[in-house]
C-alpha cells in the first residue's frame, strides 16, 4: 500500500491530464453555510502539493461566505477513465496574497476581465447586464496590464483525510482511507 496520498494524487492527476479527459481539474467543492446547510458545486483545482489542494474564487460567492462560517471543506474526484475517484476533506486557509497575483496574471485576458464584471452568486436581471459589465471592465482595463480585483482570490483545502477509490470489476472496487496523524499518514483499506 502506498504511503503518501498526495504522491498518489499527483500520479492520478497526471494520468487524468494525460488521457485527455475534458475536465481533468475538476472537482466537486462541498461547504456549509452559517445555519449547517449543504452546497456543492464544480470548481477547477489549480494547483496540488504537500500544503494543500488550491481553486480560485469570488470572495463575494456563496462557496466563500460559507467558508468564512465554516472553514472546512470536502472535495470530490472523479477520473474515467480509468475509474478512480478522490476524496479530500480537511480545514481551508485563503492563499496569500502574493499566491493569488501570480495566478491571476497568468489568466487570459478575457478571464480577467470576468473576475471584474461578475459579482458571483449575486442575482442578475438580465444575462445583457453581464455583458454590459464586461464591456464597461474593457473599457477600463484596456489590452494590458488589468489588476487582480480584492474580491478574487483562492483557497487551499488542506487535507485531513485523502480516500482513494479505484474501480475494479465486479464492484469490488479497491478503496484506501488515509488519515494524517501526528506521525505522518495512517492508512486504513474500507470495504468498498
Ligand atoms: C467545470 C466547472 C468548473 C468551475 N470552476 C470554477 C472555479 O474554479 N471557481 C469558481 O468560483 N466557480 C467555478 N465554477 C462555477 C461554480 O460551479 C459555481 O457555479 C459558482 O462558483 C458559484 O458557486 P456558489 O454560488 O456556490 O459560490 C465552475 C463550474 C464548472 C461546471
Amino acid at each position: 500500500m502506498e504511503s503518501d496520498p498526495l504522491a498518489v494524487f499527483s500520479r492520478w492527476w497526471d494520468d487524468a491530464r494525460a488521457a485527455g479527459l475534458q475536465e481533468p481539474s475538476a472537482t466537486a467543492l462541498a461547504t456549509v453555510d452559517a445555519a449547517g446547510r449543504p452546497a456543492v458545486r464544480m470548481v477547477l483545482l489549480k494547483h496540488a502539493d504537500a500544503d494543500g489542494f488550491v481553486f480560485y474564487t469570488n470572495l463575494k460567492s456563496d462557496k466563500a461566505a460559507d467558508l468564512r462560517a465554516h472553514p472546512v471543506a470536502s472535495l470530490c474526484f472523479y477520473w474515467n477513465p480509468p475509474g478512480r475517484q478522490v476524496r479530500v476533506t480537511g480545514a481551508v486557509v485563503a492563499v496569500t496574497d502574493a499566491e493569488a497575483d501570480a495566478y491571476f496574471a497568468s489568466r487570459p485576458y478575457q478571464s480577467r476581465i470576468g473576475a471584474w464584471a461578475s459579482q458571483q452568486s449575486q442575482p442578475l436581471t438580465e444575462f445583457a447586464e453581464l455583458e454590459r459589465a464586461v464591456a464597461a471592465t474593457m473599457l477600463r482595463f484596456p489590452l494590458g496590464h488589468v489588476p487582480r480585483p480584492p474580491h478574487w482570490s483562492g483557497f487551499r483545502v488542506v487535507p485531513d483525510t485523502i480516500e482513494l477509490w479505484t474501480e475494479k470489476p465486479y464492484r469490488l472496487h479497491e478503496r484506501i482511507r488515509y488519515t494524517r496523524t501526528p506521525q505522518g499518514w495512517s492508512a486504513q483499506p474500507l470495504f468498498p
